[in-house]
């Protein structure tokens, strides 16, 4: 029997202004599914990207953003792995942004004992996200230097975690002094290590970290800015370094919808590299994009194992908590690019 619902929908991607609340039926969960009572939810850069039409994966017709989500086990499908009352968070391609969706128990988590729906539901896209390309792509090893750019975001942050785990050397950048006074306080980061970029002489910010945590040069960077901050970064690359480049903030338009003239301006001013040149330097560049993992479900028992190991011994940490009501003030919130943590919806 179909159960209503209440949803965030937006029939044609462009604009987030298109972004409406509905009340819809639900079918029963289809076999392997579940049935979720979302309690939070959490928001992804990308969820932003998707309804502004600039996410390369968005459905063409209408659809329901959300890629993660925390909540109980309201019924299953024959054959799911899951029981009525089981509390899980959940990965979803779409459809996150609903108090009621049928989920893929395979894409599913057990909420870690003592956790909050708004914690597990700020966890898995961010910390399998960072866990994909700091160790799976790029190999971290003990006492390598990494910087992670936007590091006091949900990824930064969850980047960090996994780097303390392994133990590795860390250069943080963020894009103003409370996101650097939050690094120093709460992941307790040498104040010489986390720069506050500024484009101007983001490479001389760069070798001053670097003198002050005792690195000659990177070993990793991890970013998803882009921009003119790519260009110092890759500079001070070593010999074997690893260049991981999962996403380009600097891209993102500040209104509810793109310019695309702007946009067509940062494209053809985007940054090229010498295929060449990485041969005799010893270097590599990775791209990933983390849909691709999504769609090689038999991969993730893999990816949730090193979310777990790695990126679950520290809860998230959530810096905004927005009721469900109220989900395009939040995708704005995230937007501004001056959110700490996790931007969660609480239903
Ligand atoms: N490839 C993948 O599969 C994948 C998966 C997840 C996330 N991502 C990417 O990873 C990045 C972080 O994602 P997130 O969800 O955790 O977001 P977030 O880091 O919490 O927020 C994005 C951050 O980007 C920085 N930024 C730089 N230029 C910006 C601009 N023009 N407008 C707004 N923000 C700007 C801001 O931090 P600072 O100013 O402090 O730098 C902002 O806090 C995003 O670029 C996202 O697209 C990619």
């Amino acid at each position: 029997m179909p159960v209503p619902r209440t949803a965030w929908r937006i029939d044609r991607a462009g604009s987030l202004s298109r972004l409406r609340r509905v009340d819809e039926p639900l079918p029963d969960p289809a076999p392997g599914e579940a049935r979720l009572r979302t309690e939070a939810i959490g928001l992804n850069f990308a969820d932003i990207l998707a309804c502004l039409g600039l996410y390369s994966a968005t459905p063409k017709e209408s659809f329901v953003p959300g890629l993660e989500c925390a909540g109980t086990v309201e019924a299953v499908g024959p054959g799911a792995s899951l029981s009525v009352g089981d509390r899980v968070c959940v990965l979803t391609r779409f459809g996150g942004y609903a108090n009621r969706l049928n989920f893929d128990t395979r894409y599913s988590i057990r909420v870690p004992a003592g956790w909050s729906a708004a914690e597990a539901a700020a966890w898995p896209v961010q910390g399998i996200t960072a866990w994909y390309g700091l160790l799976d792509r790029a190999r971290v090893a003990r006492g390598e230097c990494v910087l992670v750019q936007s590091a006091a975001g949900g990824v930064g942050l969850q980047a960090l975690n996994i780097l303390s785990t392994v133990g590795a050397k860390v250069i943080a950048s963020v894009g103003d002094e409370r996101k650097r006074d939050f690094l120093c306080a709460r992941h307790g980061l040498p104040p010489g290590a986390v720069i506050v970029r500024d484009v101007r002489r983001f490479g001389a910010q760069l070798d001053g970290a670097m003198d002050a945590i005792g690195a000659d040069g990177l070993d990793v960077v991890f970013d998803a800015v882009l921009g003119p901050f790519f260009r110092p970064a890759f500079a001070r690359l070593r010999p074997e370094g690893r260049f991981v480049l999962f996403g380009a903030a600097d891209f993102m338009p500040p209104g509810s919808r793109p310019n695309y003239l702007s946009l067509l301006w940062r494209y053809l001013r985007r940054p090229r590299l010498d295929p060449l040149a990485m041969i005799s330097a010893n270097q590599a560049f990775i791209g990933f994009n983390l849909i691709w993992l999504w769609e090689q479900v038999e991969r993730m028992p893999a990816a949730i194992e090193g979310l777990q190991r790695y990126a679950g011994a520290r809860r998230p940490h959530v810096g905004e908590r927005v009721p469900f009501a109220e989900a395009p003030r939040a995708m704005q919130l995230l937007q501004s690019g001056r959110t700490l943590g996790k931007v969660v919806l609480e239903v």
